[in-house]
């Protein structure tokens, strides 16, 4: 949650800080503010909601002069999102400015000890504490300050601090938030993630936890709590700057729902060769697949519902058992996980707090972790013992679509790996699955290209209060993400159900003209759900039904269909999902939502 910013170089600060700002909106658009060096004075300006405000305060940065600064976009946690709880915070004598992400979790301790020292505190936020120590200890140099006062810390953040005393000077901190320093040429830059700096450079030094940085003009050292200046790797990145811009779609959740044939194919090829599944990904060939007797795949929000979506492959075709966690319940559960549990965790940004917690626990009692992620070099890649990535791209718009894609094609890659290692596939059954896995990308941009009157059928539910997503199996894990879908950027309460639990609550609530949508791609399983949705039919319900190419039974019973390229059951999650995030867009599209900057969200939760 939050992001933040810092520039120090020949150019001006402010709009530098607001392009990166806006970049990183997705990660919270409560309030924004930014702190500039304009010679031995700090200009702080704060707005509340979204950078375009903060954009219009500043004439685009215009009326900030100055040459070195830090900006912040808030996801709120301690305290409303007013003007006050923006950062940046200043402390009283105006002398410094913080931006922070994270939570300082001892900050009421540290609050009332500063109180009673005279300080004034403006905000109800954590983050002020930072900023009142900082002016405390004080001696004179930023660095050896900022590392006294990070040793009080309890909790989790990224920092970028400034002093009036020193106009060009940027001092940044970290411990388990994402920072990154971009090493340009006469300027240098910080941010909480890599698409804030390509526009600038593509030079990047990933900070680990308890590294702080001092950043000049004319270079940037980098030093550990003994205040001992570490080597880093400068690691150039490849990334595309319109990968990261909107490329002519109204918004960036569209663009990347067209981007899933592209960004699914990108996941795949590199990891097949000569008939077979080959990781490029290190030690993942070595792993002892013998010594697991059982697999806990652990994630927050789409991710999880990918994981389910992924148990099926993983115990049909490997047969051996899975748990699937969400990582808020699984971090306190005193999991029952030793050396013999493989766990896989899922997350697309890699920095979603409660997931590195729950990884953390499992992990401390002896489990194998192999994460799956997006974002490269981030936390979780790096906590995990094996890392296989998804070449999504970046993914901008906070309702995640082909991170979920890329996450279900990389769990059912290792699945029929794994599957062909313990020998429970032979190898004609094991070839059938690797061919139909190949298609895969096709029958997304099919159900792509086939389903041209979605915009038409969410004019029919847009109105609904409520809508149900029924599927039983491999049917019900897409039910979970469908319903998500729906309920994070059209606002509409959706609730997923296992067709087969219906009439044990959800049928109580249907009536005339309740919207339905019935999930029938699971060929063994299609009978069962038409008897459901000729349930809830006899009951008023309208029908919509998701299913494969062929399925005619299903033409007489519901009231609309959408059609899906057949594909094989284990693997048809991927596809048939994609209708349900068109039905969600455009019936989002419809009531006017935000649709990339839902209310209330960020994409990356970095608090727990
Ligand atoms: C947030 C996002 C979701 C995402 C979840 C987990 O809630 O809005 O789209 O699924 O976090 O994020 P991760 O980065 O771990 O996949």
């Amino acid at each position: 949650m939050c992001g933040i910013v810092g520039y120090t170089g020949n150019h001006e600060a402010a709009p530098i800080l607001l392009e990166g700002l806006k970049k990183l909106e997705y990660r919270g658009y409560d309030s924004a503010g930014i702190a500039v060096m304009n010679g031995n004075a700090i200009s702080l300006n704060k707005v509340s909601g979204r950078i375009s405000n903060l954009c219009e305060k500043t004439d685009d940065g215009k009326a900030t002069p100055g040459h070195a600064g830090i900006g912040h976009t808030r996801w709120a946690t301690h305290g409303a999102p007013t003007v006050v709880n923006a950062h940046p915070h200043m402390s009283n004598d105006g002398k410094f400015a913080i931006v922070h992400n994270g939570i300082i979790e001892n900050y009421l301790l540290l609050r009332d000890e500063l109180q009673q020292k005279g300080y004034h505190f403006n905000s109800q936020t954590d983050t002020e504490v930072v900023v009142h120590l900082i002016d405390m200890y004080y001696n004179g140099n930023l660095k050896d300050t900022v590392i006294k006062v990070a040793s009080i810390l309890q909790g989790s953040y990224a920092l970028g601090v400034v002093c009036a005393d020193d106009p060009e000077t940027v001092v940044a901190a970290k411990k388990s938030s994402p920072l990154l320093i971009g090493v340009g040429n006469g300027e240098n830059y910080f941010a909480s993630d890599v698409t804030a700096l390509v526009p600038y450079t593509r030079d990047i030094i990933y900070l680990d936890d308890g590294e702080f940085a001092e950043i000049t003009r004319e270079k940037v050292v980098v030093f550990d709590s003994t205040g001992k200046d570490i080597s880093k790797e400068i690691n150039h990145v490849n990334w595309d700057i319109q990968a990261a811009e909107k490329g002519g779609y109204e918004h960036f959740m569209l663009k990347e729902i067209m981007e899933q044939p592209n960004a699914v194919n990108a996941t795949m090829t590199t990891r097949l060769k000569d008939g077979d599944i080959v990781w490029d990904d290190p030690g993942l060939d070595a792993l002892d697949l013998s010594s697991f007797n059982k697999i806990v795949i652990t994630a927050c929000g789409s991710a999880y519902y990918a994981g389910c979506a992924g148990r099926y492959a993983f115990e049909q075709l490997c047969r051996i058992p899975v748990q699937v966690e969400l990582a808020s319940e699984l971090r306190y559960n005193d999991p029952i996980i030793d050396e013999h549990t493989l766990l896989i965790v899922l997350s697309q940004s890699g920095e979603t707090a409660d997931t590195i917690a729950a990884m953390r626990e499992c992990m401390s009692r002896g489990a194998s972790a192999l994460s799956i992620v997006n974002v490269v070099g981030s936390t979780i890649a790096k906590i995990a013992d094996y890392t296989i990535y998804t070449w999504a791209g970046p993914e901008i718009a906070v309702a995640t679509t082909k991170g979920y894609t890329t996450q279900l094609t990389v769990l059912y890659l290792l699945a029929l790996w794994m599957g062909k290692k313990l020998g429970k596939l032979d190898d004609e059954r094991f070839n059938l699955l690797l061919e139909s896995l190949k298609t895969l990308p096709d029958s997304i941009q099919e159900a792509l290209d086939m389903n041209p009157m979605i915009p038409e059928l969410a004019k029919k539910y847009h109105q609904a209060k409520a809508v149900f997503f029924i599927g039983r199996n491999t049917d019900y894990a897409v039910a979970l993400e469908g319903a998500l879908k729906m309920k994070e950027i059209s606002y509409i309460h959706a609730e997923s159900y296992a067709a087969g639990e219906l009439k044990h609550g959800t049928i109580a609530l249907i009536d005339d003209h309740q919207p339905v949508v019935a999930l029938c791609c699971n060929a063994g399983l299609q009978e069962k759900t038409i008897s459901n949705i000729v349930e809830v039919k006899a009951r008023g319900a309208e029908v919509l039904a998701v299913t494969c190419k062929g399925s005619e039974e299903i033409v007489s019973v519901a009231d609309d269909i959408i059609y899906v390229p057949q594909t094989e059951t284990v693997f048809s999650a991927a596809a048939e999902i994609i209708p349900l995030q068109l039905l969600a867009y455009y019936v989002a599209k419809e009531n006017g939502c935000d649709i990339d900057k839902p209310k209330n969200l960020a994409k990356s939760v970095t608090v727990e």
